[in-house]
C-alpha cells in the first residue's frame, strides 16, 4: 500500500511534520497544508511533495486545499486533521474570538475537510481519515475550555464518520495522545514554567507527567507511526476508534 495522496494538516512542525514525514517514508505522496509559509514550503520540498498555504480557520481554506491536493494528484487517500493550537486561561477571562477560532481550527475545519475529501475515497471505495485529537478528547483539565470542547467534539466527529464510512472503505480513527515534544508543549513548558516560578524540568515531572506511568515526553515519530499503522490492511478493521498513547495517564 504506497503511492496514496495523503493530505497532512498542520504538517509545517512538530506532529504534522512527523506524521508527513512517516507518508512520505512510506511512499506516500503527501500534500502538507499550514499557515506557517516558510517551514512549510521547505519541509514540502524536502519530502517531494506540495505545499498548500492555509489558514484552515477559515472556511474556504478548507474547500480550497482538498482542491488543490485533487488538482495536483488526482485524488485524496488520506486526511490527517491535525493542525491546532493551545490557549490557557480560566473561563470567565477566555478571550471570546480565540473561542471562535479554536473551534473553527480544531473542530469545524475537520468536518468540512472530511465532508470536502469524502466522495474521493468514496469513489475509490477506500479512504484513511486519521484525526489527531488528545488524551484531552477523553479527559478533562482546568484552564483550556477551547481546546478540550474542540477534541470532545472531535472524538464525536470520528464515531459518526467512521459509522457513515463503513460502506464505503474509509476507517476514521482519533489518535489520543498525552504530552508530545513538540513547539506546542514547549511553549506551555515555559508559561507554565513562568507562571509557578518553578523550573522546566519541574514542570515536566511534577505537573506534565503526574498522571503518567511512563515519565517521559512522546516524540513526534511514535504518533507517525501510529498513523502509519492506522493507514495500512492490518487496520482496516478499525474504525472510529481512539488509539489512546498517553504513558498509561487514562489507566488510573
Ligand atoms: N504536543 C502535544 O503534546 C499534543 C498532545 C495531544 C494532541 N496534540 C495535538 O497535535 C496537533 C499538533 O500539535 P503539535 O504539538 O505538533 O503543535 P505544533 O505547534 O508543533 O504544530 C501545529 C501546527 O499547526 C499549524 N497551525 C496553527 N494554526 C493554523 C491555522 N490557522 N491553519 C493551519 N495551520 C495552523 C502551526 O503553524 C503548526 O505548524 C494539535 O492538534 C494538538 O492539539 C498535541
Amino acid at each position: 500500500m504506497a503511492g496514496k495522496v495523503a493530505v497532512v494538516t498542520g504538517a509545517a512542525s512538530g506532529i504534522g511534520l512527523a506524521v508527513a514525514e512517516a507518508l512520505a517514508g512510506q511512499g506516500h505522496r503527501v500534500v502538507l497544508a499550514d499557515v506557517s509559509e516558510e517551514a512549510g514550503r521547505e519541509h514540502a520540498g524536502r519530502l517531494g511533495g506540495l505545499f498548500v498555504k492555509s489558514d484552515l480557520s477559515k472556511r474556504e481554506a478548507c474547500r480550497e486545499l482538498i482542491v488543490a491536493a485533487a488538482a495536483e494528484y488526482g485524488s485524496v487517500d488520506i486526511l490527517v486533521n491535525n493542525a491546532g493550537v493551545q490557549h490557557v486561561c480560566p473561563v470567565e477571562e477566555f478571550p471570546e474570538e480565540k473561542w471562535d477560532f479554536m473551534i473553527s481550527l480544531m473542530l469545524t475545519a475537520p468536518f468540512l475537510l472530511t465532508r470536502y475529501a469524502w466522495p474521493y475515497m468514496k469513489q475509490n471505495g477506500w479512504g484513511r481519515i486519521v484525526n489527531i485529537s488528545s488524551v484531552h478528547g477523553l479527559r478533562a483539565s482546568e484552564f483550556k475550555s477551547a481546546y478540550i470542547s474542540a477534541k470532545h467534539g472531535m472524538m464525536g466527529l470520528t464515531k459518526t464518520t467512521a459509522l457513515e464510512g463503513g460502506a464505503h472503505g474509509i476507517t476514521v480513527n482519533a489518535i489520543c495522545p498525552a504530552y508530545v515534544r513538540t513547539p506546542l508543549v514547549d511553549n506551555q513548558i515555559e508559561s507554565q514554567a513562568q507562571t509557578h516560578g518553578i523550573p522546566r524540568e519541574a514542570v515536566i515531572s511534577d505537573i506534565m507527567l503526574k498522571k503518567a506511568a511512563i515519565k517521559r515526553l512522546i516524540e513526534p515519530g511514535e504518533i507517525g507511526a501510529a498513523v502509519l499503522f492506522l493507514c495500512s490492511d492490518a487496520a482496516a478493521c478499525m474504525t472510529g476508534s481512539d488509539l489512546t498513547i498517553d504513558c498509561g495517564w487514562t489507566a488510573a
